[in-house]
């Protein structure tokens, strides 16, 4: 087989940008291992950036979002058992988030695809990247029993922090950058209405805690717990009463949650990675292949989109004018945005979370960082410009 985009993975990076793709008129095959039923139930973050939005409207693939989706203004903070409001639009001039899951924009992309776009095969595994330093790369991968080929004239690595495309790239031009942190994430989904009408971010002497929403019936709810816990140790019963004292406040104690049955139960690690540059020859590394951030700042699929969004530009002016300027530009280009939501999502974390090595000194100094956010409006907008989102890359 042959076309003129490769496309190794089908998450948000590789379904979005096929589509944009598609809708240029360029060909592209994706390839993903893992079946339908599977990518459509990953369970990852949900809120959108109004950039992210936008692309997904602009590309078509907006209607369901629009719909369904939750605009949100603001968030809480809280933490020395009060409670403060970051008020997005105030803070911003308009701005809010749109929560709307990545599943939910995973299933869209892949009914639009399968409608009307180009191949996407699912159980399809890439074993190796080949040829990218020349003029004509070759996917090998494994589909129905077979080995096949894919030749390409670019080749895009989707495929994830564990993907195979990176591979490709000679360990003496790239360099990693890495970050992992004491502590991990128990999330959960529960058929309970989620009580917040937004999201809440949590800090408490007992780890952090969030509450997130996926529906007027389903709330999505994290705790910070050690690495390496197992989810089989938290009942139900011990994820609800750990939820209600981290989320405690002062002036109501009475307050609990609404529960309901858990539907899933999973452990995440926290992690920060970068890898440069995130092109070698005619391999281009898009999203989770080529960065990580914590989830605390619910910035991996929108870096994933700001990815696929430069890159597709910078295809398509090349197969239109002959132009290579914007994919030459377009590692750094990628690169500054990724370093700013890298640094956001760091400090998201780092203030939130209770490090088992930290001092008394140490929690003093995360308090002193909310108070700041929650009553200074330069510290509060600066919070939520990041947390809405940095204007796309021209
Ligand atoms: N061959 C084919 N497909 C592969 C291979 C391979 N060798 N290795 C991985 N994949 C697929 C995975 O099965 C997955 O569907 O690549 C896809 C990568 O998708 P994601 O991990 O979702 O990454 P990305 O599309 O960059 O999206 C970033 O996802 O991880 C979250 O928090 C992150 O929200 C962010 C978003
Ligand atoms: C989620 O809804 O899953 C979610 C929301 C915000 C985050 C992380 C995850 O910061």
């Amino acid at each position: 087989m042959r076309t003129t985009v490769g496309i190794v993975g089908g998450g948000p990076a590789g379904l979005l940008l096929g589509r944009l793709l598609d809708n240029a008129g360029i060909d592209n095959v994706v390839l993903e291992r893992r079946d339908r039923a599977y990518v459509e139930q990953r369970q990852r973050a949900g809120i959108l950036e109004q950039s992210t939005a936008d692309t997904l409207r602009a590309a078509g693939a907006g209607e369901r979002m629009d719909r369904e989706g939750l605009v949100h203004h603001g968030i809480e903070l809280r933490f020395a058992r009060g409670s403060h409001r970051i008020d997005f639009p105030a803070l911003t001039g308009g701005r809010g988030v749109l929560v709307y899951a990545q599943t939910e924009v995973v299933k869209d992309l892949i009914a639009l695809r399968l409608a009307e776009g180009g191949p996407l095969l699912f159980d399809a595994q890439v074993d190796a990247v080949d040829g990218v330093a020349g003029e004509s790369p070759v996917i090998r991968y494994r589909h129905q029993g077979a080995e096949r080929t894919l030749h390409c004239s670019y080749v895009v690595g989707c495929d994830g922090f564990h993907g195979v495309a990176r591979q490709a790239v000679p360990a003496e031009v790239s360099t990693h950058y890495e970050r992992a942190y004491p502590y991990s994430w128990l999330g959960i989904l529960a058929d309970a209405p989620p009580v917040y009408e937004e999201l809440v971010y949590a800090h408490s002497e007992r780890g952090f805690a969030l509450a997130s929403v996926r529906s007027p019936t389903v709330s999505r709810l994290y705790l910070q717990v050690p690495n390496g816990t197992d989810p089989a140790d938290w009942s139900d019963e011990r994820i609800w009463d750990e939820l209600d004292a981290r989320f405690a406040l002062e002036a109501d104690p009475g307050w609990r949650l609404a529960r309901g049955p858990v539907r899933s139960k999973a452990v995440l690690p926290m992690r920060s990675h970068v890898t440069e540059p995130m092109r070698y020859g005619r391999l281009f590394l898009a999203g989770d292949a080529a960065h990580i951030v914590p989830p605390t700042g619910a910035k991996g699929l929108n870096l994933a989109a700001a990815d696929v969004t430069v890159l597709a530009r910078a295809l398509i002016e090349q197969q239109e004018t002959g132009s290579s300027g914007l994919l030459d530009a377009y590692s750094d280009t990628c690169l500054r945005r990724v370093w700013r939501a890298e640094h956001f999502s760091y400090l998201m974390t780092t203030t939130l979370h209770t490090d088992p090595a930290h001092s008394p000194f140490d929690t003093r100094l995360q308090l002193a960082q909310l108070a700041r956010f929650t009553s200074s409006p330069h510290a509060a907008a600066e919070l939520a410009d990041n947390y809405t989102g940095l204007p796309l890359p021209r």
